[in-house]
């Protein structure tokens, strides 16, 4: 997958980006991502990329040129590397639709993505028009800039690119890959402070074991995020642990 980040602060990247699972799949060929500087893009001498907002109001706002110009560039660049599909532009916003591993998986099966990191108080609206750009948020709070953002995007897009995590099936098992949070996890000592690992999983009993980390899995699910519940397909073991659970601590 070829992932191309346009941004003010070229500087920051490739960051926590350029370490473990992701450092690793950037150094086999799986992922190969390219930072491109907005300022670069401008077209005056003091390499402006942001101006005042019609209609007044605080803030300054990123202009069309320098964004527009950026994004056909690496277009243009991946078209006559032979590349056809059109790549996915992806801007970070905290007016965007929420990232979820649903979009992440959706982004993943895209062989080309470019991701825009927004600043200031926003982007001009037709940079998103013009470039059918789609808008994503990674949560219900404000960062100064979306470098923060597009890391986060990266990263959760990037693993789940074939090959990039070893093991398929622990990707497959991760929280919310089936709509729920994971269950809880315990290592060596068996004991710790007093505390003791739950005996069934130092059962060896494969089925037991299975049994309770799905309904740990349902238990954590329901007290911390029940909205996920709704959404979740439940089989109907577990829609049995779930009546259960309700039932008993309801
Ligand atoms: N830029 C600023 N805040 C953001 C957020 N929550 N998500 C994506 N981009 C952002």
């Amino acid at each position: 997958m070829r992932i191309d980040v346009v941004t003010i602060f070229p500087g920051v990247f490739p960051g926590p980006l350029g370490v473990g699972t992701l450092g690793r799949a950037r150094e086999r060929g799986l992922v190969d991502l390219a930072v491109w500087d907005l300022r670069e893009f401008s077209s005056d001498r003091h390499r402006t990329v942001d101006d005042i907002p019609y209609g007044g109001g605080a803030g300054m706002v990123m202009a069309p040129e320098p964004l527009v110009r950026a994004v056909e560039a690496i277009r243009a660049a991946r078209t006559a590397g032979g590349h056809s599909e059109s790549p996915a532009v992806v801007l970070t916003t905290p007016q965007g639709e929420r990232l979820t591993q649903a979009r992440a998986r959706t982004l993943a099966a895209r062989p080309h993505l470019i991701v825009v990191c927004g600043r200031y108080e926003g982007v001009d609206e037709r940079v998103v028009e013009v470039l059918e750009a789609e808008e994503v948020s990674i949560g219900d709070y404000v960062l100064s800039g979306g470098e923060l953002a597009a890391m986060v995007i990266i990263e959760a897009v990037a693993r789940l690119v074939p090959g990039v995590v070893g093991d398929a099936e622990s990707v497959a098992r991760d929280s919310f890959s089936e709509g729920l949070l994971d269950h809880p996890s315990y290592t060596r000592p068996a004991v710790f402070r007093g505390r003791a690992v739950p005996e069934v999983l130092l059962s060896g009993h494969h089925e037991a074991i299975r049994r309770w980390r799905a309904r740990e899995a349902l238990r954590r699910t329901l007290l911390r995020r029940p909205d996920l519940i709704d959404e979740a397909a439940l089989d109907a073991e577990a829609r049995a642990f779930l009546t259960e659970l309700r039932n008993r601590d309801g």
